[in-house]
């Protein structure tokens, strides 16, 4: 990367966006259009999936969503639209994809997924896009419904970078790994081994020049180095360990709302133990979410309630139901936004995973 350091924040790249909390001036949101549920046979997916959730995946495994699912979820989005149209934010979303389509690698052979969660696949830092390569069979292909709005994005000047794809044969899983057993003493094991480069982008969490990230079940050391090495020495990239037993994607783990105040999930993320990075942060403890053992929670923890989408250092959209949230971000000085959105949890998450950033209006600068 070269020349990011520009204090002049009127000219902004097509692509900028540097961290979680600058004001927000264009963003892709997801659809759930065509989505199909992946199949309960597939290692990677079971490493996530809650118990209470596992009847869905052996009654629907490799067919669409419930109509009635799909239906409600997408009013969500719409409404999702609408509100951030009505603030100003230009909205992008994805081609229709036909995501019921077998389709064979010369390994395996499976069904899309979705489009829903373009915050997993797309990682901006700065003037760059970042196309994770993912771990799942059913996501292999997701990127492409994204693929004209990205191109669209690289003819008006953006950085364009696709990280290698694993094969995401048999050997790319460890074939030891149980969801019951996730530590092997202290160690925590993973569903993905380390023979070839994973990483989704939702393990990534911006603070300008400084960037956390986990590993989990779909990104991995080699990921990680992938990352680091490519976005050079301007940026450091900090490997954080939390006690989720089954990570995949930090968004519901620790969330910053603008400099210096850092919101996490008190089961997860021990204070004592967060990076000295945060060491002059004040450290904000999320409230019990408000749909606990939550049936419906088919992919994901209760803490979708953490998965807000930031407008800007005050403004946040939230799930309107989540009422302890919205009235400890209001002692804190935040405005929330409270939109419904709890008919799209079941896909798996909430607004910040349901959208990707293009630009935020702000610099590039050190927090730490
Ligand atoms: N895997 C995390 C993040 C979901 C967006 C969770 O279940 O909370």
């Amino acid at each position: 990367m070269d020349k990011l350091e520009s204090d002049n924040v009127k000219s902004l790249p097509i692509v900028w966006s540097c961290n979680e909390w600058d004001p927000l001036e264009e963003v892709i949101v997801g659809s759930v259009e065509g989505a199909i549920v992946p199949l309960w046979d597939d290692v990677a997916v079971q490493a996530i999936v809650p118990e209470h959730a596992r009847w869905f995946f052996e009654k629907y495994g490799g067919q669409p969503f419930p109509d009635e699912m799909i239906e409600m979820a997408s009013k969500d989005l719409d409404r999702l639209c609408e509100v951030l149209t009505s603030l100003g934010v230009k909205v992008k979303r994805p081609d229709k994809v036909d995501f019921s389509k077998d389709y064979t690698t010369p390994w395996w052979t499976s069904k899309g997924l979705y489009s829903a969660m373009p915050r997993d696949i797309f990682l901006v830092v700065a003037d760059t896009v970042i196309e994770a390569p993912m771990a799942w069979r059913s996501r292999y292909f997701e990127s492409f419904a994204f693929r004209n709005l990205i191109q669209e994005y690289f003819n008006k000047g953006a950085k364009w970078l696709a990280a290698p794809k694993p094969s995401m044969a048999g050997d790319f899983y460890n074939k030891d790994y149980s969801p019951e057993t996730p530590y092997i003493g202290d160690e925590k094991q993973f569903v993905v081994t380390e023979n070839q480069i994973a990483f989704d982008a939702a393990d990534f969490v911006r603070f300008g020049k400084d960037i956390l990230v986990q590993k989990s079940n779909v990104t991995n050391a080699m990921g990680i180095e992938w990352v680091r090495r490519h976005l050079g020495p301007e940026f450091t990239v900090h490997e954080v360990e939390f006690d989720d037993a089954h990570p995949m994607h930090i968004d519901t783990t620790i969330v910053p709302l603008c400099p210096g105040k850092l919101l996490i999930n008190p089961t997860w993320v021990d204070k004592s133990k967060l990076p000295d990075l945060f060491k002059d942060w004040e450290i904000i403890e999320a409230p019990a979410p408000v749909f606990t053992n939550d049936s419906a929670l088919f992919f994901s923890s209760d803490w979708l309630t953490m998965n807000f989408l930031s407008i800007d250092e005050k403004r946040i959209i939230v799930e309107e139901n989540e009422k302890p949230l919205i009235d400890l971000l209001k002692k804190h000085g935040f405005e929330p936004i409270p939109i419904p959105f709890r008919n799209f949890y079941p896909f798996g998450g909430s607004m910040h995973c349901a959208t990707t950033d293009i630009r935020r209006r702000g610099k590039l600068e050190k927090y730490f």
